[in-house]
């Protein structure tokens, strides 16, 4: 599996060493949130800060987009340099034009969806997708308690895309730490996200090596 730190639950004041050290721990991707006060219930940052960032980074940036309309940043966003760009199904009308716009523009488009969100309502579109952003938490803040339930939704998705033998990744989002990225790694998760189960840890790359390694 693929790791990528979500730097939500790094330390701001140090950000740009945190950025360095989580890259040279062996972090994948990084992930980077992106809320809007109101499609959940928190501010992060937007297009600036991630420009900021793509000049200091050395591996790929996923940007995760919990924005109301995604269809009216989307531009913005990757001008501001990613290579991962996901956004929800449940805060727009327009996943199809997000989608093909996202792809125009020669970066990997990941449709993201919510816990109570069924696989049935987005199956539709897995064939476009490059990858499936599957949340175990209600998007908003780190360091909320991983929601078990949500393993089916992983494995129903693995199983559709197995069988119908697509290109869409996996990557499962929110609550992941040594303990349970076993069960995410056999449910067929490609890449985890993690904020506080590396920024909080004692030692990023032993968090890493933990969560990458992680076998059933
Ligand atoms: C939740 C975010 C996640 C999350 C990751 O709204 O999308 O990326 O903050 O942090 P942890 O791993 O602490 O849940
Ligand atoms: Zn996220």
């Amino acid at each position: 599996m693929k790791v990528a730190p979500s730097i939500i639950a790094a330390q701001f004041i140090r950000f740009q060493k945190e950025i360095a050290e989580v890259e040279t721990a062996g972090a994948d991707l990084l992930h980077l949130d992106v809320m809007d006060g109101v499609f959940v219930r928190n501010i992060t940052f937007g297009p600036m800060i991630v420009e900021a960032i793509s000049k200091i980074s050395t591996v790929e940036l996923d940007a995760h987009l919990m924005i109301i309309k995604p269809e009216n940043y989307l531009r913005q966003f990757i001008d501001a340099g990613l290579n991962w760009l996901s956004f929800h199904c449940e805060a727009t009308e327009k996943t199809d034009e997000c989608i093909a716009y996202i792809q125009e523009r020669k970066m990997r488009a990941g449709l993201a969806i919510n816990p109570p969100t069924r696989f049935d309502e987005v199956k539709k579109y897995v064939e476009k997708l490059d990858y499936l952003l599957i949340m175990t938490v209600n998007p908003g803040f780190y360091g909320q308690k991983f929601i078990t339930e949500v393993l089916q939704k992983i494995e129903e998705a693995k199983d559709w895309i197995t069988k119908q033998k697509l290109r869409c990744l996996i990557e499962v989002d929110g609550g992941i730490n040594s303990t349970n990225a076993s069960l995410v790694c056999q449910a067929g998760a490609d890449i985890v996200v993690a904020g506080a189960g590396i920024f909080k840890a004692d030692n990023y790359k032993k968090a890493i090596e933990e969560l990458r390694c992680s076998k059933a």
